[in-house]
């Protein structure tokens, strides 16, 4: 009855229930368990959204936003079938402002489709998650990745987001302005929320200036932990860095193996410095005396954008190489803490999955004290499963003792829901009223954030 209805108001070449798009909403890039969506609807305006919506409101149908597909946490897995919406037709470019240095984008414009729209003028969308996600799917899951360090996260570039909430309403969350103190940070609310608030239909970013010049770097340590040490002196000396990852020598020896480098099989920090070429020499000069000073080895410099280009790419696909090369299943944390707990944490990290005997790489954003494990286990054999999850149970735990979050970047979703109560104790319950409020009826992506 309700898929009549939908394919009577978005018409029957937007709205699909065939067996490969139904299979394409089941599942994203996480190890979670895929389930099929009912139906699937391509929305190609706000209009559409709303439709939608007040057709799920009355038939009280779950409905679950889909971006590109590209989560790592299960948030666009419809574990209650129902509806998908996939934004992939509503991919303009609404507003773009070179001079106030603003853009207002559909959901489905992808990362990279932004920024080839912009650079041309001189402008980039800094964030860099390392897919080619969507825009409303990093606001929903609030993103970052390998540039945060500098530019901070998804939230930090939102000015506005229109919603249409499941009421039917259509809100703006904020204003075109570069700043306000006016009223509740709505925005904010929205930036993370995985879509079991409402339903993000256009979205108003800031952009920053290209860099004139760009070098990169990268050297070795002989342990993880100074790695930690001298990611932490490079943040107090003040340089602006641009990016600042870790790969210890498991990841290292994945990233060769993959794309034919011999980068030295080490403990390792990925460098990069980015502003005017006068202040970038410079930098990269102090940065090396520093490191140096705390026994740094293997510094080599890639000045040319290609190699520059070709490395990054390979750093970003590191946890899906990890995957599709084994063969096996894997777990993966996501843990982010105050910086003066990363080296310990770290190593904690590496500990633990010495202990269960499994292959496991540590790598991630060494610069915001995010980092990533990744476990691989064969769930044929009795326990490895159980020895992995462990692994990642252990380690969120201790990242929230020591003042952290059990996700960083990719978000609750589905596998982080197990921490929340821990993490966040009677703000959990708030979170809860604030859910009860903006979906009454339960139909906003279900089964996410919360334990049933
Ligand atoms: C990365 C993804 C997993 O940093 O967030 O590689
Ligand atoms: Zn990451």
């Amino acid at each position: 009855m309700y898929k009549q209805q939908l394919i009577e108001k978005l018409g029957k070449e937007n709205v699909s229930q065939s067996e490969s798009e139904r299979y394409r909403h089941s599942h994203d890039e996480s190890p979670h368990e895929a389930v099929e969506p009912d139906v699937v609807c391509f929305p190609t305006s706000r209009e559409d959204v709303e439709v939608i919506l007040e057709i799920a409101r009355t038939y009280n149908i779950p409905v679950t936003p889909f971006g590109t597909g590209s989560g790592l946490e299960g948030q666009a897995i419809p574990v209650q079938k129902g509806i998908s919406i996939n934004f992939e037709n509503m991919n303009a470019i609404i507003d773009f402002s070179p001079e106030d240095m603003t853009i207002t984008v559909q959901p489905g414009v992808t990362r990279m489709q932004l920024n080839k729209y912009t650079n041309r003028h001189g402008l980039m969308f800094p964030i860099d998650p390392g897919a080619d996600a969507s825009i409303g799917g990093m606001v929903a899951t609030n993103a970052s990745g390998t540039t945060a360090v500098r530019y901070g996260a998804m939230k930090d570039q939102l000015l506005d987001v229109e919603v249409v909430l499941a009421d039917g309403r259509v809100i703006h969350t904020g204003t075109h302005a570069k700043k306000s103190s006016s009223g509740y940070h709505l925005t904010s609310l929205f930036a993370g929320s995985e879509g079991t608030l409402g339903i993000i239909t256009e979205i108003t970013l800031k952009l920053h200036g290209i860099p004139e010049k760009t070098i990169m770097a990268r050297c070795t340590f002989d342990s993880t932990e100074n790695c930690a040490i001298a990611a932490q002196t490079l943040l107090l000396s003040g340089i602006p860095m641009m990016r600042m990852e870790l790969m210890d020598a498991a990841s290292i020896a994945e990233v060769n193996l993959q794309n034919g480098y011999d980068f030295p099989i080490k403990h390792s920090l990925f460098l990069e410095f980015a502003g005017t070429e006068g202040a970038v020499t410079e930098e990269v000069a102090l940065a090396e005396e520093l490191l140096n000073d705390l026994g740094c080895e293997n510094w080599t410099v890639a000045d040319n954008p290609t190699e520059q280009k070709e490395i990054w790419k390979a750093r970003h696909d590191l946890s899906l190489s990890f995957v599709h090369t084994s063969g096996l299943d894997e777990v993966g944390a996501d843990v982010c803490v105050p910086i003066s707990r990363l080296p310990e944490l770290i190593t904690y990290a590496r500990q633990l999955i010495g202990e269960s005997g499994l292959k496991g790489g540590i790598w991630g954003h060494i610069g915001d004290g995010n980092f990533h494990t990744i476990v691989m286990f064969n769930s044929k054999m009795e326990g490895e499963r159980e020895k992995a999850e462990y692994t990642n149970e252990a380690l969120a735990k201790r990242a929230i003792e020591v003042g952290g979050t059990c996700t960083g970047e990719h978000g609750v979703g589905l596998g982080k829901r197990k921490y929340q109560e821990q993490e966040h104790g009677v703000a959990l319950d708030v979170m809860k009223s604030i859910k009860q409020l903006f979906d009454p009826q339960g139909i906003l992506n279900p089964g996410k954030i919360f334990l049933p």
